[in-house]
């Protein structure tokens, strides 16, 4: 049933391309356009949206950070994200004008589907992205937009993240479709972009090999950082998590620009740093403030770990060990640059003789608040 893995979860590394091409799958129509039928909540009332909310836990909850650039920079809707076990708690401003998201794996979670609930109370739209057909958060809510990740077994989310990252650009790209903030062509030429990601993620599964090396060689260290900008600080944030949770290790996210206001008195002789750099092309501005930071990190001594786009040389001099993914659309970054850090965190749990499919103290699905 590993089909031939010694773990789910490099199972589940694996099949990302396929995941990925599935959940967008029969979403595009001939002409380039989005056709998401599933999603039954009517154009004119998606037209009036004022303000989205994303509700998520975990991994899902840093797939709903990255959409808010998302959905900010293609729909220009206002877009909060927000932990689902604090937004109950916190009487939230909601109203029919406001769609909430909730996204989850296993359609299960307690803390998401209590905020679920409330949004509903408020008269508020629930949108759910879930991967687990007919489970009892799609049920709650007002229209489903299912992920096809396929079953996910082992306790840390790989795949069910990267196609949650993918309906959350198909939702982002729709309601710049249905409210005109996005002109065909343009969503045509997205699409096409997102289209190609699979065959990306591909490739940078067939060059994980030095990602391993590395792993092994950090299996005595204590502490593990990560930096990122835009996009790239969520995934930092992943980063971190699948650390924590697989090789039990001291693993914090930082967005890059925050170190200077504390993180950065962390830093000393041989501690490893990953930093995930935006694209160059681009937003270059983000691009050149984060090799800044690299070199700041390492004059202090860290140990830099560098994920960067092929063909950008700038980072070179200060990478202590570069990793290089392919070129993408800087909002779809985050498709290609978590799966290293997915490789990374697995590998280094394993070197460390951790039971990588079933993580201490952890369930697959939280249903307890
Ligand atoms: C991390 C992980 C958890 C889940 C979180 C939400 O690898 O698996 O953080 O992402 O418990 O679960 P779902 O998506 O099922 O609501």
């Amino acid at each position: 049933e590993k089909g031939g893995y010694d773990y789910f979860m490099l199972k589940e590394i694996a099949e990302q391309p396929k995941a990925v091409a599935d959940t967008l799958l029969g979403r595009i129509d001939a002409a380039g356009s989005l056709t998401l039928d599933e999603v039954r909540i009517p154009a004119s009332v998606l037209r009036e949206i004022d303000k989205v909310v994303i509700v998520a836990c975990g991994t899902a909850f840093h797939a709903g950070l990255i959409a808010k650039y998302a959905i900010e920079h293609w729909t220009r809707i206002p877009c909060e994200v927000e932990l689902a076990s604090e937004f109950r708690y916190r009487d939230p401003i909601l109203d029919p004008r406001t769609l909430v998201i909730a996204i989850s794996q296993s359609g299960e979670t307690m803390d998401t589907l209590m905020a679920l609930r409330h949004a509903r109370e408020q008269g508020s739209k629930v949108l759910a992205i879930c991967n687990t057909n007919g489970s009892t958060i799609p049920r709650e809510s007002d229209a489903v937009l299912y992920t096809h990740a396929g079953p996910e077994v082992a306790v840390a989310s790989t795949k069910a993240f990267l196609t949650q990252l993918v309906a959350c650009y198909l939702v982002a790209l729709y309601l710049g479709q249905v409210r005109g903030t996005k002109w065909g062509d343009e969503i045509q030429a997205l699409v096409r972009e997102l289209s190609r990601i699979s065959r990306e993620v591909e490739r940078v599964l067939e060059t994980m090999e030095p990602v391993r090396e590395l792993a092994r060689s950090l299996a005595d260290k204590n502490t593990v950082l990560f930096l990122g900008r835009h996009v790239g600080y969520p995934v930092a944030l992943e980063g971190a998590l699948k650390l924590k949770e697989l090789a039990y290790m001291h693993a914090e996210g930082f967005a890059a620009g925050e170190l200077k206001h504390g993180p950065i008195a962390l830093i000393e002789e041989d501690l490893p740093v990953v930093v995930v750099v935006p694209s160059p092309r681009g937003r270059s501005v983000l691009h050149d403030k984060i090799v800044s930071n690299i070199q700041e990190i390492r004059a202090r001594g860290a140990r830099t770990i560098v994920i960067a786009e092929e063909g950008d040389e700038a980072v070179v001099p200060y990478a202590d060990h570069l990793i290089r993914i392919p070129a993408t659309p800087t909002l779809l970054q985050p498709l290609v640059s978590t799966v290293p850090l997915q490789v990374f965190a697995c590998e280094l749990a394993t070197a460390r003789g951790n039971e990588v499919d079933q993580p201490r103290n952890l369930a697959k699905s939280v249903t307890v608040e």
